[in-house]
């Protein structure tokens, strides 16, 4: 690097610099050059996701633009933003769920444990067992609550269970019965449906419904747990408890969560991403310097209510 362009750098990240050459538009929201260095936060260690010049259409819509962002492991990550900025397309985009939307466009590429996912041949299955999605509504299977659990690691195989199994002599009941514990007592819901394994899971609270959602993400051993929105259809009492059961998850996981909430962004997770009106990622870093000093006006102007 030459001198000259360190002093042009060192220039433009100064802050109060930033201030002045922001201005406002009549609608309140700041107008500003997006700058590199605000969304270039380089995680220590390996990042357990990466997405390189992300583009996603819808048609002709250009939903999410040029989004590069790493994701460390076993910690939170929060995307923040106004509504239709591009949040659940980015979520979605992070285990090829925009597959099934047929008009979305995907350009770039996500690399997953030294793989870019969007590379032909990548087996969406096995991708998708890795890297579960909780979304935002509750949306349990109309069957029982083990049922519910055992859905997956039954369908994969993993457990047999039913009549020809029992006929074989290979029922594994036992350990059904182990797993389903398991999730329910990672999710937090193991003491409130012990002893009624068998009803319908339609039959619990909104509130129990989304940790069994969770519960049963978690049956098929992922690595990264993306949620959109988890909490928001949820009572306070219930939104605390997700909250609660998302921080103790990046204990062994990673999380991606999806908020509109900001205090509930700045609560629970690690980094935060500040994604702005039309599909841009504006700001990441450290949720603590997002909410407290951020580079951006208008991430600052959008923290404080002044827009979106
Ligand atoms: N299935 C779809 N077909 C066409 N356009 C879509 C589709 N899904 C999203 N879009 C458009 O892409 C843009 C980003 O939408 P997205 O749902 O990702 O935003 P969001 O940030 O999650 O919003 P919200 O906070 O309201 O959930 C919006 O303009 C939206 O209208
Ligand atoms: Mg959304």
């Amino acid at each position: 690097m030459n001198i000259d362009t360190a002093t042009e750098e060192s220039q433009t990240t100064d802050t109060d610099q930033t201030a002045e050459t922001a201005t406002v538009t009549t609608s309140g929201e700041s107008v500003e050059e997006t700058r590199d260095a605000w969304t270039d936060y380089r995680v220590a260690g390996t990042p357990i996701m990466s997405a390189e010049d992300l583009n996603v259409y819808y048609g002709d819509d250009h939903a999410l633009k040029d989004i590069s962002m790493e994701i460390p492991e076993k910690s939170v990550t929060a995307l923040i933003g106004p509504s239709g900025c591009g949040k659940s397309t980015y979520l979605r985009c992070l285990n090829r769920m925009n597959d099934r939307i047929k008009a979305a466009r995907v350009e770039g590429s996500v690399e997953f444990d030294g793989q870019n996912i969007y590379q032909p041949g990548t087996n969406l299955v096995e991708l998708r067992k890795r890297v579960g999605m909780v979304f935002q509504e509750p949306n349990p299977f109309p069957k029982s609550i083990r049922d519910n659990i055992a859905y997956g690691p039954r369908k994969h195989g993993e457990i047999n269970r039913g009549l020809v199994a029992r006929m074989l002599g290979r029922d594994e009941k036992d350990k059904e019965d182990e797993l389903v514990e398991r999730c329910l007592r990672q999710a937090a819901l193991w003491d409130e449906v012990k002893d009624r394994l068998d009803d319908n899971a339609l039959g619990l609270s909104g509130g129990q419904q989304q940790r069994l959602c969770i519960a049963r993400a978690l049956a098929t051993d992922p690595e990264v747990l993306l949620m959109d929105e988890p909490a928001s259809a949820l009572d306070p009492i219930a939104t605390s408890k997700i909250e609660d059961l998302i921080e103790e998850l990046a204990e062994d996981y990673t999380v991606v969560v999806v908020t509109h909430n900001m205090q509930q962004a700045a609560r629970i997770s690690d980094q935060t991403a500040v994604f702005l009106t039309g599909g841009e990622l504006v700001e990441y870093d450290d949720t603590e310097k997002i909410f407290e000093n951020p580079e951006s006006q208008r991430v600052e102007d959008y923290i404080t209510g002044k827009f979106g």
